[in-house]
């Protein structure tokens, strides 16, 4: 295992689609080290996800992890680590929720993100296998940033009032109570 270098703001790396992984490219050694790498690499950040394309695999791979208070978000909230070939979303409820979110491709900034509020993701996991989740609130931002990634699109651009866009510690001091948690 390794950790992997992040790719940051301004990387075209993050800008481009990600294409699909057949099932034989999934079940490789290869692909599996890839995603032990990104699971290392994620628990060295404290990120509670990371999209492929982060560390400079544009392929349709995520991992996510979100176990009880996130140090880096303060959230209480339970996903057992998750890793996610081929992803489809689907909204299962339009309302908008809106969480303080950041990214480790943005590191140091937070921004207020409004998202639809539950979610369905249709995906392959490690084994190949058909899964379906459903996650709402806050999870429903985590897996929507994630997936989101795979696109070419950032948080910071589905940030809709940018005054709600700021440093960690001017975000710690000034907008900590603008609503609650935060997520990647
Ligand atoms: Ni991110």
């Amino acid at each position: 295992m390794a950790i992997r270098k992040v790719a940051r703001l301004g990387h075209p790396v993050l800008r481009q689609p990600c294409r699909a992984l057949s099932t034989k490219e999934i079940l490789s050694d290869e692909m599996s080290r890839l995603v032990s790498d990104m699971i290392e690499t994620m628990h060295e950040y404290g990120g509670v996800g990371l999209a492929a394309p982060q560390v400079h695999e544009p392929i349709r791979l995520a991992v996510i992890e979100c176990e009880g208070m996130n140090e880096r978000y303060q959230v209480a909230a339970q996903q057992p680590l998750l890793v996610i070939f081929n992803a489809k979303i689907t909204v299962l409820d339009a309302q908008a929720h809106g969480f303080w979110e950041g990214c480790l491709s943005v590191p140091g900034l937070r921004g207020y993100v409004d998202r639809p509020r539950k979610v369905r993701i249709d995906f392959l996991d490690a084994k190949a296998q058909r899964q379906s989740i459903e996650a709402e609130d806050f999870l429903a931002t985590v897996f929507q940033h994630e997936l989101d990634h795979l696109e070419g699109v950032l948080f910071v651009d589905k940030i809709a009032d940018v005054k709600r866009f700021a440093f960690i510690e001017e975000f710690q001091r000034y907008h900590i109570d603008d609503d609650t948690p935060v997520a990647d």
